[in-house]
């Protein structure tokens, strides 16, 4: 399959290309971002979607049980053998009409997508395989990360389990949530904690990949997001191969948006879908370059001619302003998006939005998401919020058929969850005030009962 890859830099006044093999992280030419590229006319690809179910039949081979590389003809760059799964991607795109009247869609629009089932917690494992399987296609020794905690959590996971890789962590001091900070730790992975925070982590962890050759495997390797591709033909098999009209998701290096786009933008090329959903990225108010960027700066792809003195200037700004990311959703708290140029051409190719929501607005949105029944991470829960928001704006119609991506795991931060239930106490009011979340509409306070009886059925 892999003798008809290769990688190419994304931006068209540089174009240059590369071997399959080599291992890059950014053009070598020009610094910009490098796609995974194919001879689609050379490759052997289904002609219709529905061909891969019968896929579903072979679940004791793993490369058919995985949600990742059951699509393998969609991600045609790797050597069968070489192929490092883990059982990834056995996610769940549930109906949610429960929740959808509480945002302002009718009951048949909405659903989730939960990629907290996959098997360290989040939706980064359908990366991380693919990107595994081209370091050892590559023959790496060492790989590293920088984290806002669930890309390290997958990566120790991914080692752990397949004694390929030594795991190189680099995270920020304190703005970790303990859930993935301990599978960090419980899966074995060597973990350097900066002081600073992700994006400091995130240009350290560059720095430390060129002087040592450790590989990459954050998202600005272009085969991790090979791998989050199947996401978004996960979320097709769901609905029976019918793309729905929005696709909602989180906001924070932009990896799974540049993902997804890149995934729309193949299905079209090889007729494989006719029409191409909108997607709609949520940044957190906290942490919202993307949105000011797009909205406020008009900055946009440009037919790949992107504007870099707009990005110069606001960074520019941000830094002369110390402004630093600042959000309960932790795992978006970032303000130097590194795949800024993909989700712009995301963005250009399915019609897209950006908006931002404030941490209020995501933690009730969490809230509902719970009591329909899946247990999401903050961040994860941006993607309610911006529907809502959306809806509110009337930018998505009462009933539009709305998938939204809930990237990570409940129990990875229960701390911001228990904060959010036990408010006003005074202790969680201090918690959650940095991030201007005063009250908590849904909370499901505890309620205090002497040991008694009486007292307990009073409670209850
Ligand atoms: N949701 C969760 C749960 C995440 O962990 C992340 C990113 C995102 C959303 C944002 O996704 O970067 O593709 O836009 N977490 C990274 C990490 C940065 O280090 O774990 P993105």
């Amino acid at each position: 399959m892999s003798d008809f890859a290769y990688q190419k830099c994304i931006d068209p006044r540089c174009g240059s290309t590369f071997d399959l093999l080599e291992v890059l992280s950014r053009c070598p030419k020009c610094g910009s971002l490098l796609d995974a590229e194919y001879e689609w006319d050379r490759l052997d690809v289904p002609g219709s979607l529905a061909w891969f179910e019968e896929r579903w039949a072979g679940r004791r081979n793993p490369l058919d049980l995985s949600g990742v590389w059951r699509f393998r003809e969609l991600l045609p760059f790797a050597h069968e053998p070489a192929v490092l799964t883990i059982g990834e991607g056995q996610t769940l795109l549930r109906r949610a009409d429960r929740l959808a009247p509480d945002i302002g869609l009718a009951p048949g629009s909405l659903f989730l997508q939960f990629e907290g089932l996959n098997p360290s917690g989040s939706f980064k494992d359908n990366g991380m395989t693919a990107a595994f399987t081209h370091a050892r296609m590559a023959g790496a020794a060492r790989a590293a990360c920088a984290s806002t905690g669930n890309t390290s959590a997958s990566l120790a996971c991914f080692a752990a389990a397949s004694g390929l890789l030594e795991p190189i962590i680099f995270i920020g001091s304190g703005k970790i949530a303990y859930g993935k900070l301990s599978q960090a730790l419980d899966f074995g992975g060597k973990t350097v904690q900066i002081n600073g925070d992700f994006d400091d982590a995130m240009a350290r962890v560059q720095e430390a990949c060129k002087e040592t050759g450790m590989y990459l495997m954050n998202s600005l390797n272009p085969f991790r997001l090979e791998g989050q591709k199947a996401i978004m033909f996960r979320v097709l098999e769901g609905l029976g191969w019918e793309p729905p009209d929005w696709i909602v998701v989180p906001g924070g290096n932009l990896g799974n948006s540049s993902a997804f786009g890149k995934a729309f933008i193949e299905l079209h090329r090889l007729g494989l879908i006719k029409r191409v959903p909108r997607i709609a990225i949520i940044n957190s108010t906290g942490a919202d370059t993307l949105t000011r960027l797009v909205n406020d700066e008009g900055l946009a792809w440009n037919g790949g001619n992107v504007d870099d003195a707009i990005i110069e200037r606001f960074y520019a700004k941000m830094d002369t302003a110390g402004r630093r990311a600042n959000t309960i959703a932790s795992a978006i708290e970032i303000n130097r998006p590194v795949n800024l140029k993909k989700a712009l051409r995301t963005l250009d190719f399915t019609r897209g939005v950006v908006r931002a929501v404030p941490d209020e607005a995501i933690l009730d949105a969490k809230a509902l998401v719970g009591r329909s029944g899946i247990g999401c991470e903050p961040a994860s829960a941006a993607s309610v919020a911006g529907t809502q928001l959306l809806r509110e704006e009337g930018l998505i119609g009462k009933s539009d058929r709305v998938v939204c991506i809930l990237t990570g795991h409940q129990l990875k931060d229960p701390d911001a969850t228990v904060w959010y239930h036990s408010l006003p106490l005074d202790e969680m009011r201090g918690k959650l005030a940095k991030y201007g979340v005063k009250n908590a509409a849904h909370q499901n306070r505890p309620v205090p009962a002497a040991n008694d009886l009486d007292s307990i059925l009073k409670a209850i």
